[in-house]
């Protein structure tokens, strides 16, 4: 067969296989869920692991080389339908535009913007992709597709929406991956008018190829507009505007026969009886010629359409008028999504999109009845997604999931090497050298030097001490707990360590890490600072280049009152840690609200994962955003509420509150 080759698309005489790790997903949040779903959940969960819990649409931020051998153990041959709209020109399908809302005091509209550049990690999916040019490109896509079709459905279908960039090269290799014979259409959307500075013929359409795993495939037929010419023979219209075209009632000439009669004057062997002659009469679709004949209206708004074909010019891309644009550059229209789903999945059927963008593909098929599951790495498209989702009416329950620690497990084990000494040595042993030896990294990156004789201090850094956080755990309360014990135990009698605060470095923190680690810290007189351990740690390219940055976590103050049987939270402050953000962006912020960008509040929050049962956000028409908030409990108790912001850069803070309500 004919084959397209690229660089590294063979060693050793075979062809390079995608990674096929499975990681299992941990939900991160879910949305919507209802207090009797959750009830249930939880018991399934402690009671028995092995019921089955009902679906849940899926939004996965991470990177589809490790999201999508991880769907496989439950996916593969289930997917009906999958639509991707990959990367393919330039870094910029990164970057993002982050916007300002207006002062909360002021009337006038000051909403601004500024773009926010990609993170080392977007980037590093970049150079992936694009870092040899086209050959690492091809090599990317067909590992994604390989996996791709391995989801899909014996009956399913594949929309690969590209452009004239790699669009060819794709061609060939979704045949060789799903068979030439299953290729279907290759259906040319045009995206733009005319482009009138063009040198040459000027590009103003992409390309969609579809193809099918099978013959079996789902299709239903979908409609377009008539053209022109066709809507030209609809000459006559009602006084009231309806447009229609005669036809043909007399049955001479057709073979069967027909009714011979008399209607109004009008004699002739008929298609129909004399009792349907009158029904349509009474309907007034009856046009009763100059020279005394009858003859059938057909109205224009009364016809399907055209069967689509595969030259679409009725759809138009996203103005910056429209009612569905979220300053997502790429994001594409919702109708195209439409088509595509109509005509290539039914109602409850599975659809996936490994690159979310801003959830074109998620919300359609949320609006339509179909089940999805849609991924992203980029923080900020995971963000617009979660928003665009809430927006739609009576939005089914969804969940927000990674792959979190086993990510970063998988990385510890893969990346740092033994000691050739260890190798006869006990398992603990040599679990306790790779966590020396990981902690010992993070120090590097930190720019701390590494210290020895302590548990849960580990360095020290410009009269600071550092604990660095495991891989497998976020940092608790009581790790803090543990911190400052040894602190004052060991390092305050010391008068080599000069210190007065820690730096406590993590990858997560526990929801409950809030005032009583930092007012435990108060107490024993120490200043700890909480940072966060950057995902792009794990990508080596990033920490060869030394891009790596710890963030402090921003703070958020919250007021909670609490009456008989209801609580109202008000956000009381919300503060970045200024080296974190641009100077451009400080400057425009005059108060500390502008920051928040979305907040949401799980009013019972019982140790497994986030529910958000409210939330107020920012969205292109509305800028406003609500700070105060309240509950009314139905039952007297202890509960812990807690409280998720997400900034205007799209990073996440939360914190937890206990109150008790006496009923
Ligand atoms: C062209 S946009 C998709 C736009 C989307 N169709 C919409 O209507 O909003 C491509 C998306 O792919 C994401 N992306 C790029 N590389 C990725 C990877 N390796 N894994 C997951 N997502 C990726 C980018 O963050 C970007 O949001």
């Amino acid at each position: 067969m004919t084959e397209l080759h690229w660089e590294g698309k063979y060693k050793d005489g075979k062809k390079v296989a995608p990674v096929r790790l499975a990681l299992p997903f941990q939900t991160v949040e879910t949305i919507n869920e209802s207090a009797a779903d959750r009830k249930r959940n939880l018991e399934s969960l402690f009671g028995n692991p092995n019921k089955p819990t009902e679906w849940r649409n899926r939004l996965i931020w991470g990177d589809k080389k490790y999201v999508l051998p991880s769907l496989l153990p439950e996916f593969a041959g289930k997917v009906n339908l999958i639509y991707i709209d990959p990367p393919f020109d330039t870094g910029a399908n990164f970057s993002f535009t982050a916007t300002i809302a207006d002062h909360p005091d002021t009337d006038e509209d000051e909403t601004t913007s500024f773009v926010k550049e990609p993170s080392m990690i977007e980037q590093k999916a970049y150079r992936d992709t694009w870092g040899r040019g086209l050959d690492s490109y091809m090599q990317w896509f067909y590992e994604t597709i390989v996996l791709l079709r391995e989801l899909l459905a014996e009956d399913g279908s594949i929309y690969v929406h590209l452009d004239w960039h790699v669009g060819h090269y794709a061609k060939a290799i979704m045949d060789e991956v799903f068979g030439y014979e299953n290729f279907r259409s290759e259906i040319i959307w045009k995206r733009t008018t005319a482009h009138s500075d063009a040198k040459y013929y000027g590009m103003n359409y992409d390309q969609i190829l579809f193809y099918t795993k099978s013959e079996k495939a789902t299709f239903n037929t979908v409609y377009q507009p008539y053209d022109d010419d066709y809507i030209a023979r609809f000459k006559n219209s009602d006084p009231n505007g309806r447009k229609w075209t005669d036809d043909n009632l007399t049955a001479k000439g057709l073979s069967g026969g027909g009714y011979e009669y008399e209607y109004k004057g009008a004699k002739s062997l008929w298609r129909m009886p004399i009792e349907t002659m009158k029904r349509l009469d009474s309907e007034n679709r009856l046009h009763f010629t100059s020279k005394g004949g009858i003859r059938l209206k057909r109205y224009l708004d009364e016809l399907p359409g055209m069967p689509s074909q595969a030259l679409w010019l009725d759809i138009n891309a996203i103005n910056s008028q429209a009612k569905e644009k979220i300053n997502y550059p790429t994001q594409k229209p919702e109708p195209l999504l439409e088509r595509i789903i109509k005509a290539s999945s039914n109602e409850d059927d599975l659809i996936l999109d490994c690159f979310c963008g801003s959830g074109s593909t998620a919300a359609v098929s949320e609006r339509m009845k179909r089940r999805w599951i849609t991924c992203d790495l980029g923080r900020f498209s995971i963000h617009t997604a979660r928003k665009r989702f809430l927006g739609i009416a009576n939005v089914k329950p969804f969940v927000v999931q990674n792959l979190g620690k086993y990510e970063r497990q998988q990385w510890m084990v893969n990346e740092l090497t033994l000691d050739g000494g260890l190798k006869n040595a006990s398992e603990v042993e040599k679990r306790a050298a790779i966590e020396n030896q990981y902690r010992n990294f993070i120090l590097e990156l930190y720019h701390a030097k590494s210290i020895s004789g302590y548990t849960w201090l580990h360095g020290a850094k410009a009269g600071r001490l550092v604990h660095v956080g495991s891989v497998d755990a976020p940092v608790s309360n009581d790790d803090v707990k543990r911190m400052v014990q040894e602190f004052w135990k060991t390092v305050g009698k010391n008068t080599d360590q000069k210190s007065n605060g820690i730096d406590v470095l993590g990858w997560d923190f526990a929801f409950e890490l809030n005032e009583t680690a930092s007012q435990f810290a108060a107490a024993n007189k120490i200043d700890l600072k909480f940072k966060k351990i950057p995902r792009e740690v794990l990508e080596r390219k990033a920490v060869e280049q030394g891009d790596i940055k710890f963030f402090e976590m921003a703070s958020l103050g919250l007021k909670v009152k609490t009456s008989k049987n209801q609580v109202s939270v008000t956000l009381d402050n919300f503060m970045i840690p200024p080296d974190d953000v641009p100077q451009e962006v400080q400057s425009k912020i005059t108060h500390w609200s502008q920051w928040v960008d979305y907040w949401s509040i799980d009013w019972n929050f019982k140790e497994d994962t986030f529910h958000n049962e409210w939330q107020s956000y920012r969205t292109r028409q509305n800028t406003k955003i609500e700070l105060t908030t309240g509950k009314t409990y139905d039952k007297p108790g202890k509960y812990t509420i807690l409280v998720k912001v997400i900034d205007i850069l799209g990073n996440d803070t939360t914190k937890a509150v206990q109150v008790e309500i006496k009923g």
